[in-house]
Protein backbone atom coordinates (compact mmCIF):
# COMPACT_ATOMS: atom_id res chain seq x y z
CA UNK A 1 0.00 0.00 0.00
CA UNK A 2 1.34 3.31 -1.03
CA UNK A 3 0.72 6.31 1.34
CA UNK A 4 -0.11 8.78 -0.85
CA UNK A 5 -0.57 13.00 0.96
CA UNK A 6 -1.73 16.13 -0.17
CA UNK A 7 -2.27 19.32 0.69
CA UNK A 8 -5.21 21.73 -0.38
CA UNK A 9 -4.80 25.64 -0.41
CA UNK A 10 -7.53 27.22 1.18
CA UNK A 11 -7.29 31.02 -0.07
CA UNK A 12 -10.26 31.11 -1.51
CA UNK A 13 -13.75 29.25 -2.01
CA UNK A 14 -12.86 26.54 -4.66
CA UNK A 15 -14.21 27.32 -8.59
CA UNK A 16 -14.86 25.10 -11.20
CA UNK A 17 -11.05 24.85 -11.95
CA UNK A 18 -10.06 23.80 -8.75
CA UNK A 19 -13.16 21.16 -8.97
CA UNK A 20 -12.77 19.88 -12.31
CA UNK A 21 -9.28 20.41 -12.56
CA UNK A 22 -7.86 18.48 -9.16
CA UNK A 23 -10.93 18.01 -6.60
CA UNK A 24 -12.50 15.28 -8.60
CA UNK A 25 -9.51 13.47 -9.82
CA UNK A 26 -8.07 13.60 -6.15
CA UNK A 27 -11.35 12.24 -4.86
CA UNK A 28 -11.15 8.73 -7.84
CA UNK A 29 -6.92 9.02 -6.39
CA UNK A 30 -7.83 8.81 -2.74
CA UNK A 31 -11.03 6.02 -3.07
CA UNK A 32 -8.50 3.54 -4.79
CA UNK A 33 -8.07 0.79 -1.99
CA UNK A 34 -4.83 0.01 -2.84
CA UNK A 35 -3.54 3.47 -1.76
CA UNK A 36 -4.06 4.89 1.71
CA UNK A 37 -4.52 8.12 1.53
CA UNK A 38 -4.34 11.76 3.72
CA UNK A 39 -5.61 15.21 2.67
CA UNK A 40 -5.17 18.05 4.35
CA UNK A 41 -5.90 21.55 4.35
CA UNK A 42 -3.42 23.90 4.44
CA UNK A 43 -4.78 26.44 6.74
CA UNK A 44 -1.32 27.75 8.22
CA UNK A 45 0.56 28.14 4.82
CA UNK A 46 -2.32 30.53 4.74
CA UNK A 47 -1.16 32.84 7.29
CA UNK A 48 1.59 33.74 4.69
CA UNK A 49 -1.19 35.89 2.90
CA UNK A 50 -4.71 36.06 4.86
CA UNK A 51 -4.56 38.04 7.91
CA UNK A 52 -8.07 37.94 9.03
CA UNK A 53 -9.37 34.79 11.23
CA UNK A 54 -13.23 35.64 9.80
CA UNK A 55 -11.93 35.37 6.25
CA UNK A 56 -9.32 32.10 6.94
CA UNK A 57 -12.16 30.42 8.47
CA UNK A 58 -14.68 31.03 6.39
CA UNK A 59 -12.06 29.91 3.51
CA UNK A 60 -11.15 26.99 5.58
CA UNK A 61 -14.91 25.49 6.10
CA UNK A 62 -16.40 26.22 2.11
CA UNK A 63 -13.26 23.72 1.17
CA UNK A 64 -14.11 21.47 3.17
CA UNK A 65 -17.41 21.52 2.45
CA UNK A 66 -16.85 21.88 -1.10
CA UNK A 67 -14.68 18.36 -0.69
CA UNK A 68 -17.12 16.82 1.54
CA UNK A 69 -20.05 17.91 -0.93
CA UNK A 70 -17.86 16.49 -3.95
CA UNK A 71 -17.97 12.80 -2.10
CA UNK A 72 -15.05 12.30 -0.17
CA UNK A 73 -15.27 9.20 1.65
CA UNK A 74 -14.00 10.27 5.38
CA UNK A 75 -13.71 6.54 6.51
CA UNK A 76 -11.60 5.46 3.41
CA UNK A 77 -9.16 9.21 3.19
CA UNK A 78 -7.32 10.98 6.49
CA UNK A 79 -8.96 14.58 6.10
CA UNK A 80 -8.11 16.66 8.33
CA UNK A 81 -6.34 20.70 8.93
CA UNK A 82 -3.26 21.18 9.05
CA UNK A 83 -3.34 23.39 12.13
CA UNK A 84 -5.11 21.09 14.13
CA UNK A 85 -1.87 18.64 13.98
CA UNK A 86 0.55 20.81 15.83
CA UNK A 87 3.26 18.34 15.66
CA UNK A 88 3.53 19.81 11.98
CA UNK A 89 4.80 23.06 13.50
CA UNK A 90 7.50 21.28 15.61
CA UNK A 91 9.27 19.24 13.00
CA UNK A 92 9.64 22.71 10.79
CA UNK A 93 11.71 24.11 13.35
CA UNK A 94 13.65 20.65 13.39
CA UNK A 95 13.75 20.37 9.65
CA UNK A 96 14.66 24.01 9.17
CA UNK A 97 17.96 23.50 10.96
CA UNK A 98 18.75 20.98 8.07
CA UNK A 99 17.72 23.43 5.48
CA UNK A 100 20.12 25.29 3.58
CA UNK A 101 19.79 29.01 2.99
CA UNK A 102 20.43 29.06 -0.62
CA UNK A 103 17.84 26.27 -1.29
CA UNK A 104 15.26 28.69 0.12
CA UNK A 105 16.74 32.05 -1.59
CA UNK A 106 16.20 29.99 -4.90
CA UNK A 107 12.73 29.12 -4.57
CA UNK A 108 10.60 30.71 -6.74
CA UNK A 109 7.81 31.73 -4.84
CA UNK A 110 10.35 33.85 -2.45
CA UNK A 111 12.46 34.85 -6.15
CA UNK A 112 9.45 36.12 -7.38
CA UNK A 113 8.75 38.88 -4.26
CA UNK A 114 12.02 39.27 -3.46
CA UNK A 115 12.12 42.36 -5.41
CA UNK A 116 10.54 44.03 -2.12
CA UNK A 117 12.24 41.99 0.50
CA UNK A 118 10.37 44.13 3.03
CA UNK A 119 7.11 42.68 2.35
CA UNK A 120 8.39 39.21 2.89
CA UNK A 121 8.22 37.39 6.28
CA UNK A 122 10.03 34.88 7.44
CA UNK A 123 7.48 32.57 7.19
CA UNK A 124 6.59 33.17 3.18
CA UNK A 125 10.72 32.43 2.98
CA UNK A 126 10.30 29.26 4.91
CA UNK A 127 6.84 28.32 3.49
CA UNK A 128 9.28 25.39 1.68
CA UNK A 129 9.90 24.13 5.06
CA UNK A 130 6.25 23.71 6.54
CA UNK A 131 5.57 22.02 3.68
CA UNK A 132 8.59 19.22 4.01
CA UNK A 133 7.47 19.28 7.21
CA UNK A 134 3.42 18.22 6.30
CA UNK A 135 5.40 15.81 4.03
CA UNK A 136 7.21 14.37 5.96
CA UNK A 137 5.63 13.72 9.25
CA UNK A 138 3.21 11.31 7.59
CA UNK A 139 5.73 9.24 6.06
CA UNK A 140 4.33 10.08 2.63
CA UNK A 141 5.73 8.10 -0.30
CA UNK A 142 3.39 9.89 -2.77
CA UNK A 143 2.58 13.09 -3.56
CA UNK A 144 -0.14 14.38 -6.10
CA UNK A 145 0.41 18.24 -7.01
CA UNK A 146 0.81 20.68 -9.99
CA UNK A 147 3.60 21.60 -11.91
CA UNK A 148 4.39 24.83 -10.12
CA UNK A 149 4.93 22.77 -6.83
CA UNK A 150 7.76 20.44 -7.89
CA UNK A 151 10.40 22.31 -6.86
CA UNK A 152 9.12 22.37 -3.13
CA UNK A 153 8.81 18.53 -3.60
CA UNK A 154 12.47 18.31 -4.22
CA UNK A 155 13.04 20.73 -1.64
CA UNK A 156 11.62 17.83 0.55
CA UNK A 157 13.30 15.07 -0.59
CA UNK A 158 16.51 17.37 0.00
CA UNK A 159 15.77 17.56 3.37
CA UNK A 160 14.69 13.92 4.09
CA UNK A 161 17.95 13.42 2.38
CA UNK A 162 20.01 15.63 4.98
CA UNK A 163 18.36 14.57 7.96
CA UNK A 164 18.68 10.91 6.80
CA UNK A 165 22.44 11.40 6.27
CA UNK A 166 22.87 13.00 9.85
CA UNK A 167 20.56 10.36 12.09
CA UNK A 168 20.33 7.25 9.58
CA UNK A 169 16.74 6.31 7.94
CA UNK A 170 14.05 8.33 9.23
CA UNK A 171 12.08 9.41 6.32
CA UNK A 172 10.81 8.08 3.38
CA UNK A 173 11.69 10.22 1.00
CA UNK A 174 8.83 11.68 -1.18
CA UNK A 175 7.77 11.08 -4.76
CA UNK A 176 6.01 14.30 -6.80
CA UNK A 177 3.25 12.76 -9.11
CA UNK A 178 1.94 15.36 -11.57
CA UNK A 179 -0.99 13.80 -13.66
CA UNK A 180 -0.22 14.43 -17.22
CA UNK A 181 -3.48 13.98 -18.05
CA UNK A 182 -5.02 17.55 -15.79
CA UNK A 183 -6.76 19.31 -17.92
CA UNK A 184 -6.56 22.80 -17.47
CA UNK A 185 -10.11 24.56 -17.23
CA UNK A 186 -10.36 28.09 -18.90
CA UNK A 187 -11.85 31.09 -16.50
CA UNK A 188 -14.20 33.73 -17.50
CA UNK A 189 -11.47 35.70 -19.72
CA UNK A 190 -10.13 32.89 -21.77
CA UNK A 191 -7.51 32.30 -19.43
CA UNK A 192 -6.43 29.36 -17.11
CA UNK A 193 -9.52 29.67 -14.22
CA UNK A 194 -7.68 30.97 -11.22
CA UNK A 195 -8.54 33.08 -8.45
CA UNK A 196 -5.47 35.50 -9.18
CA UNK A 197 -7.21 36.27 -12.52
CA UNK A 198 -10.07 36.74 -10.89
CA UNK A 199 -11.64 35.00 -13.77
CA UNK A 200 -13.58 32.17 -11.72
CA UNK A 201 -16.69 30.39 -11.90
CA UNK A 202 -17.82 29.54 -8.47
CA UNK A 203 -19.84 26.66 -8.56
CA UNK A 204 -21.53 26.84 -5.27
CA UNK A 205 -22.79 30.29 -5.42
CA UNK A 206 -26.60 30.77 -5.16
CA UNK A 207 -28.51 30.25 -8.66
CA UNK A 208 -28.77 33.85 -9.11
CA UNK A 209 -25.22 34.88 -8.85
CA UNK A 210 -24.16 31.94 -10.61
CA UNK A 211 -25.98 32.83 -13.86
CA UNK A 212 -24.43 36.33 -13.25
CA UNK A 213 -20.86 34.42 -13.26
CA UNK A 214 -21.39 32.99 -16.34
CA UNK A 215 -22.89 35.59 -18.08
CA UNK A 216 -20.10 37.47 -18.09
CA UNK A 217 -18.09 34.79 -19.79
CA UNK A 218 -16.10 36.88 -22.73
CA UNK A 219 -17.32 35.97 -25.91
CA UNK A 220 -16.12 37.95 -29.03
CA UNK A 221 -18.71 40.30 -30.88
CA UNK A 222 -20.05 37.82 -33.66
CA UNK A 223 -23.71 38.72 -34.39
CA UNK A 224 -26.57 35.68 -33.95
CA UNK A 225 -27.11 35.55 -36.93
CA UNK A 226 -23.23 34.76 -38.36
CA UNK A 227 -21.29 30.94 -37.93
CA UNK A 228 -19.07 30.61 -34.82
CA UNK A 229 -16.07 29.19 -34.23
CA UNK A 230 -16.78 26.64 -31.62
CA UNK A 231 -13.25 25.99 -30.80
CA UNK A 232 -12.07 29.96 -29.85
CA UNK A 233 -14.79 29.80 -27.38
CA UNK A 234 -14.91 29.70 -23.81
CA UNK A 235 -17.97 28.78 -23.33
CA UNK A 236 -18.29 25.91 -25.42
CA UNK A 237 -14.75 25.11 -24.12
CA UNK A 238 -16.02 24.92 -20.89
CA UNK A 239 -19.68 23.22 -21.63
CA UNK A 240 -17.20 20.52 -23.38
CA UNK A 241 -15.28 19.77 -20.27
CA UNK A 242 -19.23 18.71 -18.32
CA UNK A 243 -21.41 18.17 -21.23
CA UNK A 244 -21.50 14.65 -22.73
CA UNK A 245 -20.28 13.94 -26.16
CA UNK A 246 -23.62 13.68 -27.66
CA UNK A 247 -24.19 17.35 -26.10
CA UNK A 248 -20.82 18.87 -27.24
CA UNK A 249 -21.85 17.52 -30.58
CA UNK A 250 -25.16 19.54 -31.17
CA UNK A 251 -23.55 22.46 -29.59
CA UNK A 252 -20.67 22.44 -32.27
CA UNK A 253 -23.19 22.06 -34.73
CA UNK A 254 -25.36 25.16 -33.90
CA UNK A 255 -22.20 27.02 -33.49
CA UNK A 256 -21.34 26.44 -37.22
CA UNK A 257 -24.83 26.98 -37.84
CA UNK A 258 -25.47 30.15 -37.17
CA UNK A 259 -28.19 31.57 -35.74
CA UNK A 260 -27.46 30.36 -32.31
CA UNK A 261 -25.57 32.93 -30.10
CA UNK A 262 -23.81 33.13 -27.25
CA UNK A 263 -26.21 34.08 -24.73
CA UNK A 264 -28.05 30.66 -25.64
CA UNK A 265 -24.82 28.79 -25.26
CA UNK A 266 -24.42 30.94 -21.90
CA UNK A 267 -27.97 29.44 -20.95
CA UNK A 268 -26.87 25.64 -21.52
CA UNK A 269 -23.99 26.28 -19.93
CA UNK A 270 -25.68 27.31 -16.74
CA UNK A 271 -28.33 24.61 -17.01
CA UNK A 272 -25.54 22.19 -17.00
CA UNK A 273 -23.74 22.95 -14.31
CA UNK A 274 -26.95 23.31 -11.96
CA UNK A 275 -27.66 19.76 -13.21
CA UNK A 276 -24.23 18.32 -12.65
CA UNK A 277 -23.15 19.39 -9.80
CA UNK A 278 -27.30 19.78 -8.04
CA UNK A 279 -26.26 17.26 -5.30
CA UNK A 280 -23.11 18.66 -4.89
CA UNK A 281 -24.51 22.24 -4.22
CA UNK A 282 -27.44 21.11 -1.89
CA UNK A 283 -24.83 19.24 0.21
CA UNK A 284 -22.98 22.27 0.23
CA UNK A 285 -25.43 24.78 2.14
CA UNK A 286 -26.39 22.03 3.82
CA UNK A 287 -22.87 21.94 5.39
CA UNK A 288 -22.17 25.69 5.08
CA UNK A 289 -25.48 25.49 7.66
CA UNK A 290 -23.83 23.38 9.61
CA UNK A 291 -20.41 23.70 10.41
CA UNK A 292 -20.49 20.90 13.19
CA UNK A 293 -21.36 18.41 10.68
CA UNK A 294 -17.66 19.52 8.97
CA UNK A 295 -16.20 19.94 12.33
CA UNK A 296 -17.35 16.04 13.70
CA UNK A 297 -15.88 15.03 9.74
CA UNK A 298 -12.49 16.71 10.47
CA UNK A 299 -12.31 15.58 13.87
CA UNK A 300 -11.84 11.86 12.80
CA UNK A 301 -9.04 12.88 10.48
CA UNK A 302 -7.53 15.15 13.16
CA UNK A 303 -7.39 12.51 15.55
CA UNK A 304 -5.50 9.53 12.74
CA UNK A 305 -3.49 12.03 11.84
CA UNK A 306 -1.85 13.10 15.17
CA UNK A 307 -1.64 9.48 16.24
CA UNK A 308 0.68 9.21 13.19
CA UNK A 309 2.40 12.58 13.52
CA UNK A 310 2.91 11.38 17.32
CA UNK A 311 4.87 8.03 16.11
CA UNK A 312 7.14 9.90 13.43
CA UNK A 313 7.70 13.35 15.84
CA UNK A 314 8.82 10.58 18.51
CA UNK A 315 11.26 8.79 16.74
CA UNK A 316 12.65 12.52 15.50
CA UNK A 317 12.79 13.77 19.10
CA UNK A 318 14.91 11.00 20.00
CA UNK A 319 17.15 10.84 17.02
CA UNK A 320 18.13 14.30 18.23
CA UNK A 321 18.45 14.08 21.80
CA UNK A 322 15.35 15.34 23.34
N1 LIG B 1 1.84 24.53 -1.43
C1 LIG B 1 0.78 23.72 -1.94
C2 LIG B 1 -0.01 24.53 -2.96
O1 LIG B 1 0.12 25.73 -3.02
C3 LIG B 1 -0.14 23.26 -0.83
C4 LIG B 1 0.57 22.36 0.12
C5 LIG B 1 0.96 22.67 1.38
C6 LIG B 1 0.96 21.01 -0.14
N2 LIG B 1 1.57 21.59 1.96
C7 LIG B 1 1.60 20.56 1.06
C8 LIG B 1 0.84 20.15 -1.24
C9 LIG B 1 2.12 19.27 1.15
C10 LIG B 1 1.38 18.85 -1.14
C11 LIG B 1 2.00 18.42 0.06
O2 LIG B 1 -0.77 23.97 -3.71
Amino acid sequence: MARILTGIQCTGRPHLGNVLGAMLPAIGLAQDPTNEALLFLADLHTLTTIKDPHERREYVYATAAAWLALGLDTDRVVFYRQSQVPAVCELTWYLSCFTPYPMLANAHAFKEKSKQLSAVSAGLFTYPVLMAADILLYQAAIVPVGKDQLQHLEMARDIANSFNHYYGNTFVLPQARIDQALQTIPGTDGQKMSKSYRNTIDIFLPEKQLRKAIMAIQTDSTSIAAPKNPDQCTVFSLYSTLASEEQVATMRTKYLAGGYGYGEAKQALFALILEKFAPARAQFDAYMHDLSAIEQKLATGEAKANALATQTLAQVRNKLGY
